[in-house]
Protein backbone atom coordinates (compact mmCIF):
# COMPACT_ATOMS: atom_id res chain seq x y z
CA UNK A 1 0.00 0.00 0.00
CA UNK A 2 1.41 3.39 -0.83
CA UNK A 3 -0.14 6.41 0.23
CA UNK A 4 -0.57 8.94 -2.48
CA UNK A 5 -2.06 12.87 -1.86
CA UNK A 6 -3.26 15.19 -4.63
CA UNK A 7 -3.89 11.74 -6.89
CA UNK A 8 -7.10 13.45 -8.01
CA UNK A 9 -5.72 16.41 -9.97
CA UNK A 10 -3.26 16.11 -13.03
CA UNK A 11 -0.47 14.21 -12.89
CA UNK A 12 -1.46 12.92 -9.68
CA UNK A 13 -4.31 10.46 -11.59
CA UNK A 14 -1.91 9.81 -13.79
CA UNK A 15 0.29 8.12 -11.35
CA UNK A 16 -2.60 6.22 -9.79
CA UNK A 17 -3.45 5.06 -12.99
CA UNK A 18 0.04 3.85 -13.92
CA UNK A 19 1.00 2.51 -10.02
CA UNK A 20 -2.10 0.16 -10.43
CA UNK A 21 -1.26 -0.72 -14.30
CA UNK A 22 2.16 -1.20 -13.62
CA UNK A 23 3.18 -1.99 -9.64
CA UNK A 24 -0.91 -3.44 -8.90
CA UNK A 25 -0.18 -3.02 -5.22
CA UNK A 26 -2.96 -0.57 -3.63
CA UNK A 27 -2.74 3.04 -3.63
CA UNK A 28 -4.82 5.60 -1.20
CA UNK A 29 -5.67 8.70 -2.80
CA UNK A 30 -5.90 11.62 -0.26
CA UNK A 31 -7.36 14.63 -2.34
CA UNK A 32 -9.45 17.97 -1.26
CA UNK A 33 -11.02 17.90 -4.08
CA UNK A 34 -10.69 21.49 -5.02
CA UNK A 35 -11.07 22.84 -8.60
CA UNK A 36 -8.20 21.31 -9.92
CA UNK A 37 -9.30 17.36 -8.06
CA UNK A 38 -11.85 15.77 -10.15
CA UNK A 39 -12.57 11.83 -9.06
CA UNK A 40 -14.01 11.12 -12.82
CA UNK A 41 -10.55 10.95 -13.50
CA UNK A 42 -9.95 8.00 -11.93
CA UNK A 43 -13.84 6.84 -13.19
CA UNK A 44 -11.70 3.63 -14.61
CA UNK A 45 -11.15 2.20 -10.82
CA UNK A 46 -14.45 2.27 -9.07
CA UNK A 47 -15.22 -1.33 -8.16
CA UNK A 48 -11.14 -1.53 -8.01
CA UNK A 49 -10.34 -3.02 -4.26
CA UNK A 50 -6.79 -1.67 -4.63
CA UNK A 51 -8.09 2.34 -4.72
CA UNK A 52 -8.91 3.55 -1.96
CA UNK A 53 -10.29 7.07 -1.75
CA UNK A 54 -9.98 9.71 1.35
CA UNK A 55 -11.26 13.40 0.72
CA UNK A 56 -9.60 15.91 2.89
CA UNK A 57 -6.96 18.23 3.29
CA UNK A 58 -3.32 17.77 3.74
CA UNK A 59 -2.99 20.42 6.27
CA UNK A 60 -6.07 18.29 8.82
CA UNK A 61 -3.51 16.17 10.72
CA UNK A 62 -5.80 13.86 12.76
CA UNK A 63 -7.08 13.33 9.41
CA UNK A 64 -3.36 12.03 7.92
CA UNK A 65 -2.55 10.43 11.52
CA UNK A 66 -5.65 8.28 11.13
CA UNK A 67 -4.98 7.14 7.32
CA UNK A 68 -1.58 6.15 8.40
CA UNK A 69 -2.48 3.95 11.33
CA UNK A 70 -5.22 1.97 9.50
CA UNK A 71 -2.82 1.50 5.86
CA UNK A 72 0.06 1.53 7.24
CA UNK A 73 1.44 2.68 3.48
CA UNK A 74 5.51 1.84 2.92
CA UNK A 75 5.44 5.27 1.13
CA UNK A 76 3.94 8.47 0.43
CA UNK A 77 4.28 10.06 -2.61
CA UNK A 78 3.33 13.69 -2.51
CA UNK A 79 1.77 15.39 -5.48
CA UNK A 80 -1.14 17.46 -3.84
CA UNK A 81 -0.18 21.62 -4.22
CA UNK A 82 -1.84 24.32 -5.53
CA UNK A 83 0.00 24.49 -8.98
CA UNK A 84 -1.12 27.34 -11.08
CA UNK A 85 1.52 29.97 -11.29
CA UNK A 86 -1.39 32.84 -12.40
CA UNK A 87 -3.78 31.69 -9.72
CA UNK A 88 -0.75 32.36 -7.04
CA UNK A 89 -0.41 35.89 -8.32
CA UNK A 90 -4.12 36.73 -8.02
CA UNK A 91 -4.06 34.69 -4.81
CA UNK A 92 -1.46 33.58 -2.83
CA UNK A 93 -2.45 32.76 0.24
CA UNK A 94 -3.62 29.47 -0.25
CA UNK A 95 -0.62 28.11 -2.02
CA UNK A 96 1.05 29.04 1.17
CA UNK A 97 -1.26 26.98 2.84
CA UNK A 98 -1.57 23.77 1.20
CA UNK A 99 1.50 23.99 -0.19
CA UNK A 100 3.66 25.11 2.70
CA UNK A 101 1.83 24.13 5.97
CA UNK A 102 0.21 21.32 3.77
CA UNK A 103 3.59 19.74 3.41
CA UNK A 104 4.43 20.80 6.76
CA UNK A 105 1.65 18.68 8.60
CA UNK A 106 2.04 15.97 6.35
CA UNK A 107 6.09 15.49 7.13
CA UNK A 108 5.15 15.52 11.08
CA UNK A 109 2.75 12.87 10.43
CA UNK A 110 4.54 11.51 8.39
CA UNK A 111 8.05 11.61 10.70
CA UNK A 112 5.65 10.08 13.73
CA UNK A 113 4.64 7.40 11.77
CA UNK A 114 7.85 6.14 10.42
CA UNK A 115 9.64 6.39 14.06
CA UNK A 116 7.01 4.24 15.27
CA UNK A 117 7.69 1.58 12.85
CA UNK A 118 9.20 -1.62 13.26
CA UNK A 119 12.05 -2.90 11.07
CA UNK A 120 11.73 -3.99 8.32
CA UNK A 121 9.06 -1.95 7.36
CA UNK A 122 10.75 1.21 9.19
CA UNK A 123 14.25 0.63 6.45
CA UNK A 124 11.43 0.01 3.61
CA UNK A 125 9.48 3.65 4.01
CA UNK A 126 9.79 6.07 1.70
CA UNK A 127 8.68 9.93 1.43
CA UNK A 128 8.92 11.01 -2.05
CA UNK A 129 8.10 14.75 -2.52
CA UNK A 130 6.89 15.69 -6.12
CA UNK A 131 8.03 19.28 -6.62
CA UNK A 132 8.82 21.54 -9.62
CA UNK A 133 11.94 23.29 -12.11
CA UNK A 134 10.65 26.43 -10.90
CA UNK A 135 12.43 26.53 -7.51
CA UNK A 136 15.67 27.14 -9.40
CA UNK A 137 14.18 30.68 -11.21
CA UNK A 138 14.35 31.79 -14.82
CA UNK A 139 17.25 31.33 -17.15
CA UNK A 140 18.90 33.03 -20.01
CA UNK A 141 18.95 31.78 -23.26
CA UNK A 142 22.09 30.23 -23.12
CA UNK A 143 22.49 29.43 -19.33
CA UNK A 144 23.49 25.89 -19.04
CA UNK A 145 20.03 23.97 -18.20
CA UNK A 146 19.45 23.75 -14.10
CA UNK A 147 20.99 20.85 -12.45
CA UNK A 148 20.07 19.58 -8.60
CA UNK A 149 23.06 22.02 -7.56
CA UNK A 150 21.46 25.10 -9.25
CA UNK A 151 20.38 27.63 -6.27
CA UNK A 152 16.92 27.65 -5.47
CA UNK A 153 15.73 31.56 -6.90
CA UNK A 154 11.87 31.32 -6.98
CA UNK A 155 10.46 34.33 -8.63
CA UNK A 156 6.68 33.35 -8.70
CA UNK A 157 4.42 32.45 -5.09
CA UNK A 158 3.88 29.29 -6.64
CA UNK A 159 7.45 28.68 -7.20
CA UNK A 160 8.39 30.06 -3.83
CA UNK A 161 5.87 27.52 -1.60
CA UNK A 162 6.66 24.92 -3.98
CA UNK A 163 10.62 25.98 -2.69
CA UNK A 164 9.79 26.39 0.64
CA UNK A 165 8.19 22.57 0.88
CA UNK A 166 11.51 21.36 -0.46
CA UNK A 167 13.46 23.01 2.12
CA UNK A 168 11.41 21.47 4.66
CA UNK A 169 11.66 18.13 2.94
CA UNK A 170 15.39 18.35 3.46
CA UNK A 171 15.36 19.33 6.65
CA UNK A 172 13.82 16.18 7.89
CA UNK A 173 16.01 14.40 6.16
CA UNK A 174 19.01 15.64 7.56
CA UNK A 175 17.72 17.04 11.05
CA UNK A 176 15.57 13.44 11.77
CA UNK A 177 16.89 11.00 9.41
CA UNK A 178 13.71 11.15 7.29
CA UNK A 179 14.08 8.57 3.99
CA UNK A 180 12.39 11.33 1.48
CA UNK A 181 13.83 11.54 -1.82
CA UNK A 182 12.64 15.09 -4.02
CA UNK A 183 11.82 15.07 -7.59
CA UNK A 184 12.19 18.76 -9.72
CA UNK A 185 9.94 18.39 -13.02
CA UNK A 186 9.71 20.03 -15.63
CA UNK A 187 6.28 21.16 -17.54
CA UNK A 188 4.33 17.72 -18.02
CA UNK A 189 1.49 17.57 -20.53
CA UNK A 190 -0.94 14.73 -21.61
CA UNK A 191 -4.14 13.27 -21.29
CA UNK A 192 -6.36 15.08 -17.69
CA UNK A 193 -4.99 18.19 -17.68
CA UNK A 194 -7.03 20.48 -16.27
CA UNK A 195 -7.56 23.18 -19.11
CA UNK A 196 -6.18 26.42 -17.10
CA UNK A 197 -2.83 25.20 -18.48
CA UNK A 198 -1.14 26.04 -21.95
CA UNK A 199 -1.18 22.78 -23.94
CA UNK A 200 -5.18 22.28 -22.61
CA UNK A 201 -5.91 25.72 -23.10
CA UNK A 202 -5.22 26.11 -26.21
CA UNK A 203 -6.81 23.30 -27.61
CA UNK A 204 -10.08 23.71 -25.95
CA UNK A 205 -10.13 27.39 -27.43
CA UNK A 206 -9.29 26.51 -30.74
CA UNK A 207 -12.09 23.97 -30.89
CA UNK A 208 -14.25 26.16 -29.88
CA UNK A 209 -12.96 29.27 -32.09
CA UNK A 210 -11.92 31.26 -29.13
CA UNK A 211 -8.96 33.22 -28.88
CA UNK A 212 -5.35 31.93 -28.56
CA UNK A 213 -3.94 34.27 -25.82
CA UNK A 214 -0.13 34.37 -25.64
CA UNK A 215 1.14 35.96 -22.68
CA UNK A 216 3.92 38.59 -24.09
CA UNK A 217 5.78 37.98 -27.10
CA UNK A 218 5.63 34.01 -26.69
CA UNK A 219 9.17 33.71 -27.14
CA UNK A 220 9.34 32.49 -23.13
CA UNK A 221 11.16 28.78 -23.43
CA UNK A 222 9.53 25.82 -21.59
CA UNK A 223 10.82 22.02 -21.37
CA UNK A 224 7.92 19.76 -21.71
CA UNK A 225 7.72 16.24 -20.83
CA UNK A 226 4.55 13.66 -21.46
CA UNK A 227 2.97 12.84 -18.12
CA UNK A 228 3.77 9.18 -18.26
CA UNK A 229 7.48 9.66 -18.54
CA UNK A 230 7.20 11.77 -14.77
CA UNK A 231 5.01 9.13 -13.45
CA UNK A 232 7.79 6.33 -14.23
CA UNK A 233 10.59 9.04 -12.82
CA UNK A 234 8.94 9.06 -9.99
CA UNK A 235 8.78 5.17 -9.47
CA UNK A 236 12.27 4.67 -10.68
CA UNK A 237 13.27 7.45 -8.10
CA UNK A 238 11.13 5.37 -5.25
CA UNK A 239 12.32 2.14 -6.12
CA UNK A 240 16.12 3.06 -6.39
CA UNK A 241 16.46 6.81 -5.40
CA UNK A 242 19.22 7.46 -2.83
CA UNK A 243 17.89 8.80 0.52
CA UNK A 244 18.16 11.99 1.26
CA UNK A 245 18.65 13.48 -3.11
CA UNK A 246 17.22 15.47 -5.35
CA UNK A 247 16.50 14.38 -8.87
CA UNK A 248 15.79 16.65 -11.85
CA UNK A 249 13.37 15.23 -14.54
CA UNK A 250 13.01 16.60 -17.52
CA UNK A 251 12.17 15.95 -21.64
CA UNK A 252 14.92 17.33 -23.49
CA UNK A 253 12.66 19.55 -25.27
CA UNK A 254 12.69 22.74 -24.99
CA UNK A 255 9.91 25.06 -27.16
CA UNK A 256 9.03 28.41 -27.04
CA UNK A 257 5.19 28.90 -26.47
CA UNK A 258 4.59 30.19 -29.86
CA UNK A 259 6.08 26.62 -31.13
CA UNK A 260 4.29 24.41 -28.95
CA UNK A 261 0.75 26.71 -30.11
CA UNK A 262 2.23 26.44 -33.90
CA UNK A 263 1.66 22.82 -32.94
CA UNK A 264 -1.05 22.20 -31.47
CA UNK A 265 -3.29 24.27 -34.00
CA UNK A 266 -0.88 22.53 -37.40
CA UNK A 267 -2.18 18.77 -35.66
CA UNK A 268 -5.96 20.14 -35.19
CA UNK A 269 -5.98 22.14 -38.48
CA UNK A 270 -5.36 18.19 -39.36
CA UNK A 271 -7.95 16.13 -36.91
CA UNK A 272 -10.34 19.14 -36.70
CA UNK A 273 -10.27 21.01 -39.90
CA UNK A 274 -13.47 23.10 -39.04
CA UNK A 275 -11.93 26.45 -38.11
CA UNK A 276 -8.65 25.72 -39.73
CA UNK A 277 -6.25 27.46 -39.94
CA UNK A 278 -6.44 27.55 -36.13
CA UNK A 279 -3.06 29.70 -36.11
CA UNK A 280 -5.51 32.40 -37.02
CA UNK A 281 -6.81 32.64 -33.70
CA UNK A 282 -3.20 33.51 -31.63
CA UNK A 283 -3.56 36.83 -30.03
CA UNK A 284 -0.90 38.04 -27.99
CA UNK A 285 -1.97 39.30 -24.52
CA UNK A 286 -0.04 41.44 -21.60
CA UNK A 287 2.11 39.14 -20.19
CA UNK A 288 2.45 37.65 -16.91
CA UNK A 289 3.94 39.83 -14.07
CA UNK A 290 7.58 38.47 -13.87
CA UNK A 291 7.46 35.77 -16.12
CA UNK A 292 10.24 33.25 -16.35
CA UNK A 293 12.01 33.08 -19.53
CA UNK A 294 13.55 29.79 -20.00
CA UNK A 295 13.07 26.91 -18.09
CA UNK A 296 15.65 23.87 -19.33
CA UNK A 297 16.25 20.59 -17.42
CA UNK A 298 19.61 18.80 -16.67
CA UNK A 299 18.53 14.93 -15.88
CA UNK A 300 21.60 13.74 -16.37
CA UNK A 301 21.28 12.67 -12.40
CA UNK A 302 18.33 10.37 -13.08
CA UNK A 303 19.77 8.89 -16.47
CA UNK A 304 23.26 8.03 -15.34
CA UNK A 305 22.20 6.45 -11.25
CA UNK A 306 18.80 5.44 -11.78
CA UNK A 307 18.23 4.50 -15.67
CA UNK A 308 15.84 6.38 -16.22
CA UNK A 309 15.29 8.35 -19.70
CA UNK A 310 12.05 9.70 -21.02
CA UNK A 311 10.36 7.51 -23.65
CA UNK A 312 8.03 9.80 -25.48
CA UNK A 313 9.12 12.73 -27.88
CA UNK A 314 7.05 15.66 -28.10
CA UNK A 315 5.97 15.96 -31.64
CA UNK A 316 3.82 12.21 -30.87
CA UNK A 317 3.01 12.97 -27.21
CA UNK A 318 1.30 16.27 -28.26
CA UNK A 319 -0.32 14.45 -30.98
CA UNK A 320 -1.64 11.73 -28.67
CA UNK A 321 -2.51 14.57 -26.19
CA UNK A 322 -5.09 16.62 -28.74
CA UNK A 323 -6.42 13.24 -30.05
CA UNK A 324 -7.28 12.29 -26.35
CA UNK A 325 -9.24 15.85 -25.67
CA UNK A 326 -10.43 15.40 -28.96
CA UNK A 327 -12.09 11.84 -27.97
CA UNK A 328 -13.35 12.94 -24.65
CA UNK A 329 -15.92 15.51 -24.67
CA UNK A 330 -17.62 14.46 -21.30
CA UNK A 331 -14.79 14.92 -19.26
CA UNK A 332 -14.08 18.13 -20.84
CA UNK A 333 -18.07 19.71 -20.45
CA UNK A 334 -17.39 18.38 -16.79
CA UNK A 335 -14.25 20.22 -15.82
CA UNK A 336 -15.80 23.69 -17.94
CA UNK A 337 -17.63 24.35 -14.84
CA UNK A 338 -18.91 27.90 -13.14
CA UNK A 339 -15.88 27.88 -11.46
CA UNK A 340 -13.48 27.39 -14.36
CA UNK A 341 -15.75 30.42 -16.15
CA UNK A 342 -14.72 32.13 -13.73
CA UNK A 343 -11.41 31.39 -13.62
CA UNK A 344 -11.30 32.90 -17.49
CA UNK A 345 -12.77 35.87 -16.88
CA UNK A 346 -10.61 36.75 -14.10
CA UNK A 347 -7.20 35.80 -16.21
CA UNK A 348 -8.39 36.75 -19.42
CA UNK A 349 -11.15 39.21 -18.88
P1 LIG B 1 -3.15 19.82 -10.10
O1 LIG B 1 -3.44 21.24 -9.75
O2 LIG B 1 -3.69 19.26 -11.37
O3 LIG B 1 -3.65 18.85 -8.93
C1 LIG B 1 -3.44 19.13 -7.58
C2 LIG B 1 -4.27 18.15 -6.76
O4 LIG B 1 -4.02 18.40 -5.37
C3 LIG B 1 -5.78 18.27 -6.97
O5 LIG B 1 -6.36 17.00 -7.09
C4 LIG B 1 -6.26 18.98 -5.70
O6 LIG B 1 -7.62 18.66 -5.37
C5 LIG B 1 -5.27 18.46 -4.69
N1 LIG B 1 -5.13 19.37 -3.55
C6 LIG B 1 -4.91 20.72 -3.57
N2 LIG B 1 -4.85 21.21 -2.33
C7 LIG B 1 -5.00 20.15 -1.48
C8 LIG B 1 -4.99 20.01 -0.07
N3 LIG B 1 -4.85 21.08 0.73
N4 LIG B 1 -5.16 18.79 0.45
C9 LIG B 1 -5.33 17.69 -0.34
N5 LIG B 1 -5.34 17.78 -1.69
C10 LIG B 1 -5.19 18.98 -2.25
O7 LIG B 1 -1.57 19.69 -10.05
P2 LIG B 1 -0.58 18.85 -10.99
O8 LIG B 1 -0.29 19.65 -12.20
O9 LIG B 1 -1.10 17.48 -11.11
O10 LIG B 1 0.73 18.86 -10.08
C11 LIG B 1 0.92 17.87 -9.08
C12 LIG B 1 2.23 18.13 -8.36
O11 LIG B 1 3.30 18.11 -9.30
C13 LIG B 1 2.31 19.49 -7.67
O12 LIG B 1 2.98 19.33 -6.46
C14 LIG B 1 3.11 20.35 -8.63
O13 LIG B 1 3.81 21.35 -7.94
C15 LIG B 1 4.05 19.31 -9.22
N6 LIG B 1 4.53 19.59 -10.59
C16 LIG B 1 3.65 19.88 -11.60
C17 LIG B 1 4.13 20.07 -12.90
C18 LIG B 1 3.20 20.36 -14.05
O14 LIG B 1 3.66 20.62 -15.15
N7 LIG B 1 1.88 20.32 -13.87
C19 LIG B 1 5.50 19.98 -13.15
C20 LIG B 1 6.38 19.70 -12.09
C21 LIG B 1 5.88 19.49 -10.81
O1 LIG C 1 7.86 23.96 -14.93
C1 LIG C 1 6.98 23.18 -14.17
C2 LIG C 1 5.71 23.95 -13.91
O2 LIG C 1 5.01 23.99 -15.15
C3 LIG C 1 4.85 23.35 -12.81
O3 LIG C 1 5.53 23.41 -11.61
C4 LIG C 1 3.52 24.11 -12.69
O4 LIG C 1 2.68 23.47 -11.75
C5 LIG C 1 2.84 24.10 -14.05
O5 LIG C 1 1.65 24.87 -13.98
C6 LIG C 1 3.78 24.67 -15.12
O6 LIG C 1 4.00 26.09 -14.93
P1 LIG C 1 4.03 27.11 -16.16
O7 LIG C 1 3.71 28.45 -15.66
O8 LIG C 1 5.26 26.94 -16.98
O9 LIG C 1 2.79 26.48 -17.03
P2 LIG C 1 1.57 27.16 -17.79
O10 LIG C 1 0.89 26.07 -18.56
O11 LIG C 1 0.74 28.02 -16.92
O12 LIG C 1 2.31 28.13 -18.82
C7 LIG C 1 3.28 27.63 -19.74
C8 LIG C 1 3.82 28.83 -20.51
O13 LIG C 1 2.77 29.35 -21.35
C9 LIG C 1 4.27 29.97 -19.63
O14 LIG C 1 5.41 30.59 -20.22
C10 LIG C 1 3.10 30.94 -19.65
C11 LIG C 1 2.51 30.73 -21.04
N1 LIG C 1 1.04 30.91 -21.14
C12 LIG C 1 0.24 30.25 -20.27
C13 LIG C 1 -1.13 30.40 -20.32
C14 LIG C 1 -2.02 29.69 -19.33
C15 LIG C 1 0.52 31.73 -22.15
O15 LIG C 1 1.25 32.31 -22.97
N2 LIG C 1 -0.84 31.86 -22.19
C16 LIG C 1 -1.68 31.26 -21.31
O16 LIG C 1 -2.92 31.49 -21.41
Amino acid sequence: MILVTGGAGFIGSNFVLDWIATEGTPVINLDKLTYAGNPANLASLKGDSRYVFAQGDICDRTLIAGLLQKHQPQAIVHFAAESHVDRSIHGPGEFVQTNVVGTFSLLEEARAYWGALAEPAKSRFRFLHVSTDEVYGSLGMNDPAFSETTPYAPNSPYAASKAASDHLVRAYHHTYGMPVITTNCSNNYGPLQFPEKLIPLMILNALNGKPLPVYGDGKNVRDWLHVSDHCSGIRAALARGKLGETYNIGGNSEKTNLEVVHAVCTILDELHPAGAPHAKLITYVKDRPGHDQRYAINAEKIRCELGWEPQERFEKGLRKTVEWYLANGEWVRGVISGEYRKWMDTQYG
